[in-house]
């Protein structure tokens, strides 16, 4: 202690101002604006007194503002601007005092001397590098002589340095410091040194790194342009229930970002940490991670395209799940249907209109009393018997699972509380009684699904659950987990907690880490809820899939709202509850997008918007954008509008029809999609930039975005437009009704958009498989196939199918499927049977259109037999429409 207060009055001793107002001390604060990092982020206890307190440099003159200023009566952190109190460029920090070469790559050993100015510093660390593979390095620091917690998912172990890497890695000794070169252009993609303040104390870590461009991305969950803001802008993960707002912490967490580099390479990094974190940008361009707990276990992807990024981060999070094949069909759900009667109404309305429905949904309406495992014995006392009509039909049902469990039902009279009392299945407050809050049931206790006692009872409660209700998939909403009160139901959380208070607390909405949700001193089996609060949501839907897999014997469906690295592999999600407005309607592209970044493709957003009253124009719109969501629901709040497609107009229906209908014929390559994101990480929708990464007119494109490769949508996000421009990369693009072609230049072009119409173009160079649609998947399979052959400038294009059935588990494991490739070139298309493992429904090709056929035809063979044709001059389009071609069988089709 000694020694510490000293050193603190040397320094405030050797402070002097300068004529411009800078605070310089025989430490060096002569930084520019953009290379200052904050030394006192937190609001609580600003000024300069305790900046130079902290040994850091203060700056007299008024600061410049931007970024988040406006933002401030809702902060607890001032970073949305130049720090006015910042690292002197010789704050004191840690220095290398060992460095060995291991089998794996490196270990460092590091110790800093004098203490930071938060408590408890962890003096001596150890910084484990792995070589990993080519593409993946590994940077794990923690305490060298104590555990810390550290995420408890499944990434891969590697013991040995892979043979050669498309990185290179140096360190700095004092202070100590990383930087990653990317070796194929020289490129620093991470370099530590930017600033000097590496901190490693128990509940605050903090490393900044410089980054090599301004095109940053990912950062989840929030409510942002795909683009990411580097003027002094933060992100705060903290999982929180709140309706998508721009700048706070939302439901879910991804500390992870892709970047784009000068030349169009593009690398990503990911900070395996569950702790509440802040991430802050700045113009440098830097970037500064913050968090409360936890170690530091960065992955660094080499790419070097973004999909490949995204493949490798997948790796290491764990590969999306694979949907089953009717989760890929029109979903409809809303708050406060309110009875099973007019659930059925509804549902029987879309029958009725012929508008595409494969999933009827209901919310926690139709429990008893909002009680999980339970159905409404006055309102939903037909429920069963409304599910089974809805199997009658070949379609499916899915209902809700909260965490919250309540706790004061009469004796006797709900099991699921008082089996788990029993078992101890619940979070613990910071004395050991189960944790009480409160949410839609009342007083509540929270399910720890670290524990594996309460996997097996969640298990058991479900499966009870099924035996009256034969749900097909399950909704874990409020996962966060939300909680109506701050902490314990009429308690709060302990002030005296170092854990509900921690020295420094991130940038949450609410000022406090209990708000709205479990106090963070509350003890999971696994660690104090602190630590785990972030994966809560995560810990859930590990277990509602596996349940649901043991209980059904086929693909689990699970939609989740909280989210976590590594969600993907279990589960769906949807952003929450977003307003019906055509600002949200926008924002569901970024969002999508970037979830997509995160590993979780099957992702989409309340059409029509949550809260709210929709109107029929921006529902007819929001049904068309939303019917190109990989997962697309239509769901609405208690107390708004109706907006089913079926109380409106008749053109509005038949405009949600047509959407859904080009939504269920392109199902197969969907599919296909999501067989590739399963078997390889690729995403499913994506960015322009994913493709065009070296055409910078695409880096900041949002208000379009792709299906795989090669389906562009551009949809209408205004109100009262009947055009709308979008940007076409240099290539050949088809417009998906009428093949007519585009041949870009890389412009943007102007298209008509009546209001029954989204505009969709497919790429040159691509083939895709589609289907003849029907309302329901099940019908629709039994359809003949089509091919849509967008020939490139060269007359060349390529594509495949990826085909099960659909709903069995491990399909592609046991190789149960049927994979087959298509390749256009020279006036014909052959197909290759890459493997035949399911032949239960025959796959009979019955149409292909030919897009880009410069002339007409004279004759058309399929497998050397004249087959009949017809040719669009205007469009350029050659269309076979009575073809029964096996697409188990290699074929080819030639014109001439
Ligand atoms: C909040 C969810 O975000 C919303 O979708 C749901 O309808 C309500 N909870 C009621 O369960």
């Amino acid at each position: 202690m000694g020694s510490f207060s000293s050193w603190i009055l040397f320094v405030i001793a050797a402070w002097t101002v300068t004529s411009t107002g800078v605070v310089v001390s025989a430490q060096k604060c002569e930084v520019e604006p953009n290379l200052r990092f904050n030394c006192h982020p937190e609001i609580i206890g600003f000024g300069r007194e305790n900046c130079l307190k902290r040994g850091c440099c203060w700056d007299e003159r008024q600061s410049a503002t931007g970024g988040q200023e406006e933002f401030k009566s809702r902060l607890n952190t001032y970073d949305g601007k130049v720090p006015q109190c910042y690292y002197s460029s010789d704050f004191p920090s840690y220095t290398v005092t060992k460095q060995q070469e291991k089998p794996f790559g490196y270990t460092l050993d590091l110790s800093r001397k004098s203490q930071s100015y938060y408590p408890k510093d962890v003096m001596q660390l150890t910084a484990d590098v792995f070589f990993e593979t080519k593409t993946r390095l590994h940077v794990k620091i923690y305490d060298s002589e104590k555990p810390r917690y550290e995420v408890p998912l499944d990434t891969p172990k590697v013991s040995t340095k892979a043979k050669s890497t498309d990185y290179s890695v140096n360190f700095g000794e004092t202070p100590f410091s990383v930087q990653v070169k990317r070796q194929a252009t020289d490129t620093t993609l991470i370099d530590t040194s930017v600033n000097p303040a590496f901190i490693f104390s128990d509940q605050f870590l903090q490393i900044s790194t410089k980054l090599p461009s301004t095109f940053i991305y990912g950062l989840g969950e929030h409510r942002h342009s795909l683009l990411l803001d580097l003027n002094w802008t933060s992100f705060t993960f903290w999982n929180h229930d709140m309706s998508p707002a721009p700048l706070v912490n939302l439901y879910g967490s991804h500390p992870f970002y892709m970047m784009l580099e000068e030349d169009g390479n593009s690398h990503g990094v990911f900070l395996l940490n569950s702790n509440g974190m802040d991430v802050i940008l700045q113009p440098t361009p830097a970037l500064t991670w913050r968090t409360i707990g936890g170690i530091l276990d960065f992955y660094i992807f080499l790419g070097p395209s973004p999909d490949e990024v995204i493949q490798q981060y997948s790796e290491v999070i764990g590969l999306p799940f694979m949907p089953p094949y009717w989760s890929l069909g029109f979903h409809l759900c809303r708050y406060g249907y309110n009875s099973a009667n007019k659930t059925r109404e509804i549902w029987q309305s879309m029958l009725k209109a012929g508008i595409p429905q494969d999933v009827q949904w209901n919310d926690i309406d139709s429990m008893e009393g909002h009680r999980d495992f339970t159905y409404n014995q006055e309102t939903f006392t037909e429920l069963p018997a409304l599910v089974e009509e809805i199997h009658q039909h070949n379609q499916y049902y899915i209902t809700m699972l909260d965490p919250g469990i309540p706790n004061d039902q009469p004796k006797g009279s709900y099991r699921p509380y008082e089996d788990g009392i029993e078992l101890g299945v619940f979070v613990k407050d910071y004395q050991g009684n189960p944790f009480v809050g409160r949410v839609w049931p009342g007083r509540t206790v929270f399910p720890d699904y670290t524990n594996p006692v309460t996997v097996k009872w969640w298990q058991q409660e479900t499966q009870r659950f099924h035996d009256k209700i034969k749900f097909d998939g399950l909704w874990n909403d409020m996962n966060e987990p939300s909680n109506f009160v701050y902490g314990a139901a009429g308690f709060g959380c302990p002030i005296d907690s170092p854990y509900d208070y921690p020295p420094y607390v991130p940038n949450v909405f609410g000022f406090v880490l209990g708000d709205r949700t479990i106090c963070p001193s509350a003890q999971h089996n696994l660690s104090l809820h602190y630590d785990v609060h972030n994966i809560y949501g995560l810990t859930e839907v590990i277990a509602t899939y596996n349940a649901l897999k043991n209980i059904r014997g086929k693909r689990p469906f699970v939609l989740s709202r909280s989210t976590f690295a590594g969600s993907g592999k279990y589960t769906a999600h949807w952003t929450g509850d977003n307003l019906s407005s055509w600002v949200d309607l926008y924002y569901s592209i970024p969002a999508i997008l970037n979830l997509n970044m995160f590993g979780i493709p099957l992702v989409g957003v309340d059409i029509c918007g949550f809260e709210g009253d929709t109107t029929e124009e921006l529902c007819q719109r929001w049904q068309q954008v939303g019917a190109f969501y990989p997962f697309s629901r239509n769901h609405n709040a208690i107390g708004s509008k109706d907006q089913h497609p079926t109380v409106f107009s008749q053109d509005m229906q038949a405009s949600t029809r047509k959407a859904l209908l080009i939504r269920y014929t392109l199902l197969p390559y969907l599919y296909t999609l999501f067989h590739r994101a399963n078997a390889g990480g690729k995403t499913v929708a994506r960015p322009l930039f994913f493709e065009y990464p070296s055409d910078r007119s695409t880096y900041s494109i949002d208000k379009q975005f792709l299906w795989g490769e090669a389906l562009l949508i551009t949809p209408v996000l205004q109100l009262s437009v009947v055009q709308v421009t979008g940007y076409f990369p240099k290539d050949t693009w088809y417009d998906y009704y009428t093949g007519m072609s585009i041949e870009s230049e890389g412009q943007q072009i102007t298209l008509d958009a009546p209001l029954d119409k989204i505009n969709l173009h497919i790429r040159g160079g691509y083939i895709i498989p589609t289907q003849q649609p029907n309302v329901t998947t099940f019908a629709a399979r039994k359809n003949p196939f089509g091919l849509i052959v967008a020939l490139s400038g060269e007359g060349i294009a390529n594509g495949s199918i990826y085909w099960d059935d659909g709903d069995s588990l491990d399909t592609f494991k046991n190789k149960k499927h049927n994979a087959i490739k298509f390749t256009a070139a020279k006036n014909s298309i052959t197909c290759r049977v890459v493997h035949d493992g399911y032949s239960e429904e025959p796959m009979v090709l019955g149409s292909v259109r030919v897009l880009g056929v410069a002339n007409k035809p004279e004759t058309v063979t399929a497998n050397s037999k004249a087959v009949p044709f017809s040719y669009d001059v205007v469009n350029k389009v050659l269309k076979l429409d009575v073809l029964s071609l096996l697409l188990t069988k290699p074929f080819m089709i030639a014109w001439t």
